[in-house]
């Protein structure tokens, strides 16, 4: 079932489904939350869909899950669908899901460190990464696909940098040849969790190009996971945004900026810094906290710091509406 010939190509039917996803952890009480909690969306080839939240949302337990590389034994998949090129990821057995993860899909951290091998030189690491997926040529013509990549991911002196060790390179340097080892493959799918979340500002915006050209360059599709608005405005053209385990809203981009339907998409709007405006107060954050995946209320899960709510939002969980064309929020206060 693999190879090119029954990708989908038409640009409707979506490369990447997630139906209804529930994932669950162990407590040290003994009990099972709910991390993800009915989780749904689609990334379409070749598109970039941003998922936005605050920290702790479930992002990178989406993640993970569509990797399947949650923490054993205490993250586990309890239900719901991973479709992959009409491939149900969530029931795949492990061995045959390393013929997805790392070919397929890839991902990209926050933090490289954790992906690179401190011992080994960069140039090891990456010819090991090109060798395995390009089985039939030498050490010699991996070498040289090795520096061509460095060279595409925009880094100066490839050849040199080759017999570097990555504790030798700067956050961006890594976070670049990160980036190179994630698309040695050709993946149809990248996913990126706060890729430039540990670099700073001028770095971050050379990173996110960086991802955009790449992406361009070969029409994969992108998942761009960030708690920054910014970033997605940057990158991506629909967005999820996440909040205590569920999707509140999902909109492309222009409309979620300029008409948010749900007020915590609005909450998160009002907090991002306008360029050129000189602000002497502090900017409105949402007030509160997301509430304990232990104990989590009745009825809507942002209640407790909602400007909007009403009394059935205590008792009764909202289902995502249709706001408009390509636009759904999860909110009784819409249409109202
Ligand atoms: N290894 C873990 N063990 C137990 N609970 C976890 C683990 N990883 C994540 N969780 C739970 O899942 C929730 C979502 O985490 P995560 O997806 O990492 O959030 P974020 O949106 O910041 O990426 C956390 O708030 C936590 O309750
Ligand atoms: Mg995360």
């Amino acid at each position: 079932m693999t190879g090119t010939d029954n990708r989908n190509t038409d640009g409707n039917t979506p490369l990447l489904a997630i139906r209804d996803l529930v994932v669950s952890f162990a407590t040290d009480e003994g009990q099972r939350i709910r991390a993800i909690d009915g989780v749904c969306l689609d990334v379409k080839p070749g598109e970039i869909l941003g998922i936005v939240g605050e920290s702790g949302c479930g992002k990178s337990v989406t993640a993970l899950s569509v990797m399947r590389l949650l923490p054993k034994p205490a993250g586990r998949i309890e239900s719901g669908r991973i479709i992959f090129d009409n491939i149900d990821l969530a029931k795949l057995a492990p061995n045959r899901m390393r013929a997805y993860r790392g070919s397929r899909i890839s991902m990209i951290f926050q933090e490289p460190m954790t992906a690179l091998n401190p011992v080994h030189t960069v140039g090891r690491q990456l010819v090991e990464a090109v060798l395995l997926h390009k089985k039939n040529i030498g050490k010699k013509e991996a070498m040289s696909i090795a520096v061509e990549m460095l060279e595409m991911v925009g880094i100066p002196e490839p050849g040199r940098r080759m017999g570097e060790y990555p504790h030798q390179l700067s956050g961006g340097m890594r976070q670049r040849i990160m980036i190179a080892m994630a698309l040695s493959c050709g993946p149809d799918l990248l996913i990126a969790d706060e890729p430039t979340t540990a670099l700073d500002v001028t770095v971050q915006a050379q990173i996110l190009e960086l991802i955009k050209r790449m992406q361009a360059g070969t029409g994969m599709s992108v998942i761009m996971i960030t708690h920054d608005l910014g970033v997605i405005a940057e990158t991506s053209s629909r967005v999820c945004v996440m909040y205590a385990g569920r999707i509140v809203e999902t909109a492309d981009v222009k409309t979620l900026f300029s008409s948010p339907a749900h007020p915590y998409t609005r909450g998160l709007l009002a907090s991002i810094p306008r360029l050129g405006t000189r602000r002497k107060t502090r900017l409105p954050v949402i007030p509160g906290v997301v509430p304990s995946l232990s104990d989590l209320p009745p009825g809507c899960r942002f209640q407790n710091r909602c400007d909007r709510v009403m009394d059935i939002c205590r008792s009764v969980p909202p289902e995502p509406t249709v706001v408009g064309t390509g636009h759904t929020a999860a909110c009784h206060a819409i249409g109202m």
